[in-house]
């Protein structure tokens, strides 16, 4: 195989300009949500249930910070209550929340766990918490740091660093709590705002920093740009440039804001893309992919979020997860390892037929319907060319084996643009 031939798409003129103007959009808009700074005595409260597989969940987290600058990190108490369902008084406070809809427990137990606990500033106060069968609460603290999941790095970083008290968040993202926009102090008067990921429990941070840095010089890949630490060493996150179209995914929202009919994405919506711009984005895509299994990279977990749509008008892969998974977009011997897979390359053609699906679609994920398995075959609406619905359908072959190299798919990309 040639891999000097191996590139991002070039676009004729026009369709450049479509490309570059969809990676820009003027505004931001949600799930992008500016930082509201104006006086709010307490962050938005987050509730985490604990499923169970049949029936209403097991338990619940919720977490908010009382008195935080919402623009600079690790400011006000961080509070997180945790409560399992009470089997020994069915009639609680907990239970109540638990059963309700998606409801966290309600204000007045918040309040009286507060007034037993006094959350520190700066600190993060985690609380377990139950109703006792004579009715009184069982509050138990425990004060740690504000952020627990920021770590010492297994092995060092040639990263730069910037400080994480010299970032301000301008923006946060709805659909993933842990990442937001921030300019840095010194530049807050420039443009030059960067996407912040912070570390969290699952969140392979040294597996991807470590791969990231050994990784060649190529232009597929959109990578960290810096290191986050505080004044102790301790590693928050990292740091990319950011991208304002951001994922293909949203990309795909943002463009048809009214495609959701409540359960689930209308195919065959209008196209507002040209085709050109989406081969285009679809040769981007496969050419990562071809790259990566040309240097035995499986990429992992590939699909339209993890494809973020540059400013330059190309698409480039983020969030590399050997081993990581989303259900939908697993091919069926993938699945059937799960949750122990670690991904194949011919996994990564399942993925990768699947996000071509979407990009010709313009919807910005597979349609599963009630199951968490993609509906096969696959729909198509009309305009969309033969030879690349029988090259997509190749990629989601039940059989491994039948389905074409990432090469092959570049190739035959490449060849009808
Ligand atoms: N550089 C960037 N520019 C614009 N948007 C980005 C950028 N990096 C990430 N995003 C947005 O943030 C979302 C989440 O990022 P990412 O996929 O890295 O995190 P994640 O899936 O939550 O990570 P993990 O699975 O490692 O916890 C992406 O789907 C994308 O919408
Ligand atoms: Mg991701």
């Amino acid at each position: 195989m040639s891999q000097q031939k191996l590139g991002l798409s070039l676009l004729p003129l026009g369709a450049l300009v479509e490309a570059v103007a969809l990676g820009n959009p003027l505004q931001l808009i949600p799930p992008w949500i500016p930082i509201d700074s104006t006086g709010h005595s307490r962050s938005e409260l987050m509730l985490t249930t604990w499923d169970s597989p049949d029936g209403p969940p097991d338990g619940a987290d919720i977490s908010f910070v009382i008195d935080p600058d919402p623009e600079v990190f690790g400011t006000g108490a961080a509070v997180h209550i945790r409560y399992p369902r009470n089997r020994d008084v069915l009639e609680c406070a907990e239970n109540t929340a638990l059963d309700g809809e998606g409801t966290p427990l309600d204000k007045d137990t918040i309040e009286l766990i507060l007034d037993r606990v006094q959350p520190k500033q700066g600190a993060r106060t985690t609380v377990d918490f139950k109703t006792l069968p004579e009715g009184s609460l069982s509050v138990k603290a425990n004060v740690g740091p504000f952020y627990p999941d920021a770590r010492v790095l297994a092995s060092p970083s040639s990263l730069p660093s910037v400080l994480l008290s010299s970032l301000r968040r301008t923006h946060k993202l709805s659909s993933a709590p842990h990442v937001c926009l921030v300019k840095t102090i010194s530049d807050a008067v420039s443009d030059d705002v960067r996407v912040f990921k912070r570390c969290t429990h699952e969140f392979g941070l040294d597996k991807e920093l470590q791969f990231m840095t050994r990784l060649p010089d190529v232009d597929f890949v959109l990578r960290p740009t810096h290191l986050v630490l505080d004044e102790a060493g301790l590693v928050h996150g990292t740091l990319s440039d950011a991208h304002p179209a951001s994922s293909l995914s949203l990309t795909m929202e943002r463009l048809h804001p009214l495609a959701f009919d409540g359960s689930g994405w209308l195919a065959g919506t209008t196209p507002s893309v040209s085709w050109l711009v989406k081969l285009g984005w679809a040769t981007d895509v496969a050419a990562a992919v071809a790259w990566l299994h040309a240097q035995s990279i499986v990429w992992g977990d590939l699909k339209t979020d993890n494809i973020v749509l540059c400013k330059d008008g190309h698409c480039r892969l983020i969030d590399y997860c050997p081993g990581g998974y989303t259900l939908g977009w697993c091919a069926p011997e993938v699945e059937a390892e799960l949750p122990h897979s670690k991904g194949s390359v011919k996994g990564d053609i399942f993925a990768l037929g699947l996000v071509l699906w979407c990009i010709a679609m313009e919807v910005p994920t597979v349609d599963t319907g009630e199951e968490d398995t993609v509906r096969l075959p696959l729909e198509w609406s009309e305009g969309i060319p033969g030879w690349f619905q029988t090259l997509v359908s190749s990629c989601v072959e039940d059989e491994p084996g039948r389905r074409p190299s990432a090469w092959r798919v570049y190739e035959s990309l490449l060849a009808s643009g």
